[in-house]
């Protein structure tokens, strides 16, 4: 498949079979994903796959899906400045990889290499999920995997042989999301949101696991549900060492 055909082709896969992922096939995901653009050139991510049971059910806990348990293999992905700080170490280079540009910097690193290696993985038949539920207890991924300071996880990406084959989720049309020369107001492509909504209204009542009523309005505000659980990564990314001159608004 090239690109677009498996971008046309995705859907989240959340349930893996037992047929292992190589090494060889894992490493040559990775290698792909590499070639990625990076800002500045300064490769700020990491990857650490868990392979230990004990740390991989910690993980699956934190997610609160068992299926992050079983099967496929689990990475986690790491906004790394802390390579970069061991390279050009002195406290003028540690201030500017601590700063919100070089932390953005290393978190738009990690969502493009996840991006590329989703992608990668999908051409080749393999499924995967990401898993920003990891910073449900960002913490305690920190505590679990060790991670010295200018490392933030940022998602959790399992890949593997998929077992399930769910309905496609429908996406906004191109007049809600690409627009020319000025940003426009939901308001001006109002029939495209009520499109949007009778297609993803037609979606969860067709679909084959938990079918329900659903509108968009609804589940936008269901989804904003999870921010109580992430309100404090701020204080913790400052733990790890990012924005230390920053005034914690939160907690
Ligand atoms: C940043 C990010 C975090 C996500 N976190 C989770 C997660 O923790 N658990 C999960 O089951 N799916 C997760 N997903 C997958 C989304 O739920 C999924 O992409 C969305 O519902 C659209 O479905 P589709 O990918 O099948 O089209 C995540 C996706 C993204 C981009």
């Amino acid at each position: 498949m090239n690109v677009i055909e498996t971008l046309a082709a995705h859907r989240t896969k959340r349930q893996f079979s037992t047929q292992a992922v190589t090494d060889a096939a894992l490493n040559a995901l990775v290698a792909a994903a590499q070639q990625m653009p990076t800002s500045q050139y300064l490769q700020a991510y990491s990857l650490i796959e868990i392979t230990d049971p004990a740390k991989r059910a910690a993980v699956a806990k934190i997610t609160t899906m068992p299926t992050v348990a079983a099967n496929g293999r689990l990475l986690i992905v790491l906004a790394d400045q802390h390579r970069n700080l061991a390279l050009a170490p002195g406290a003028d280079q540690r201030r500017a990889l601590s700063e919100m540009d070089r932390f953005l910097g290393s978190v738009e690193d990690a969502t493009l290499v996840t991006a590329a290696l989703l992608l990668a993985a999908e051409s080749q038949g393999l499924g995967s999920v990401v898993l920003g539920s990891i910073n449900n207890d960002t913490q305690a991924v920190i505590d679990l995997l060790g991670l010295p300071e200018l490392t933030l996880p940022v998602f959790g990406l399992q890949i593997g042989h998929p077992l399930d084959q769910p309905e496609k989720k429908p996406r906004l049309g191109l007049p809600a999301v690409l627009f020319k020369n000025t940003y426009q107001e939901p308001q001006t492509y109002q029939s495209e949101l009520t499109a949007f909504d009778q297609r993803l209204h037609a979606y969860y009542q067709a679909r084959s696991s938990h079918a329900r009523d659903e509108h968009l309005a609804h589940m936008t505000n269901e989804a904003l549900g999870s921010a109580a659980r992430r309100r404090d990564f701020f204080k913790v990314a400052r733990r790890q060492g990012f924005f230390p001159e920053a005034t914690p608004t939160h907690n």
